[in-house]
């Protein structure tokens, strides 16, 4: 299985094949590590974005799309949009949550990347709970590793997390999953 790597920092820095942002349905740049990306990638990610929505209208919630990744170190951004914890509820958002990772991870490996980074999708602005996102997240790029290896290009996997909490209960996560495996 591709080793899952936890390590605390500022995503756009990092020298991977894939970036996830966490953005929103219309992609249009945002605060948070929406506005780190685009800020330090520059506008011809954003331009990309638009001609997305121009073509293929709003992104359903769950789903990623890539673009290049301008001026940062990364080859690609895959955006993927989150569940807004107050309007989908926790049923839907944890269904919704896990669709951003399998996306995600899909659309990586779709073209061809070895490596991914992984913001903490939705534990911002969108409000998810980080203790109950965090399984989520480790759980389900877990799940698709080993349903995938073999199949995929993918062989490194990051979650990155900005904030102290993020950094505690994603840790936390990955080391309750090798206690039950
Ligand atoms: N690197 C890595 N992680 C970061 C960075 C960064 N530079 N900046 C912020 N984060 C982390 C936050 O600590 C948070 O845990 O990203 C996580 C996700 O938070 P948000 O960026 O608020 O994303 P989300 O909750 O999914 O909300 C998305 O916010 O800015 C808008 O356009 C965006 O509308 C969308 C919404």
């Amino acid at each position: 299985m591709a080793p899952l790597e936890v390590i605390q920092g500022d995503i756009t820095t990092l020298t991977v094949d894939v970036i996830v942002n966490a953005a929103n349905s219309s992609l249009a740049g945002g605060g948070g590590v929406d506005g780190a990306i685009h800020a330090a990638a520059g506008p011809t990610v954003l331009e990309e974005c638009r001609g997305i929505i121009d073509q293929e209208g709003s992104c359903a919630t769950g789903s990623s799309v890539v673009t290049s990744a301008g001026k940062l170190p990364a080859k690609w951004i895959v955006h993927t949009v989150g569940p807004i914890w107050e309007r989908h509820g926790p049923a839907d958002s944890a269904t919704l949550l896990t669709n951003c990772y399998t996306s995600s991870l899909d659309a990586a490996s779709y073209v061809g990347a070895t490596s991914i980074a992984f913001s903490a999708i939705s534990t911002g602005v969108y409000g998810f709970p980080k203790e109950l996102a965090a399984p989520i997240a480790v759980s389900t790029v877990a799940t698709w590793l080993q349903e995938n290896l073999g199949d995929t290009t993918l062989q490194d996997v990051t979650l990155v997390c900005f904030d102290d909490d993020n950094f505690r209960v994603i840790r936390q996560a990955v080391n309750d999953l090798k206690h039950r495996t």
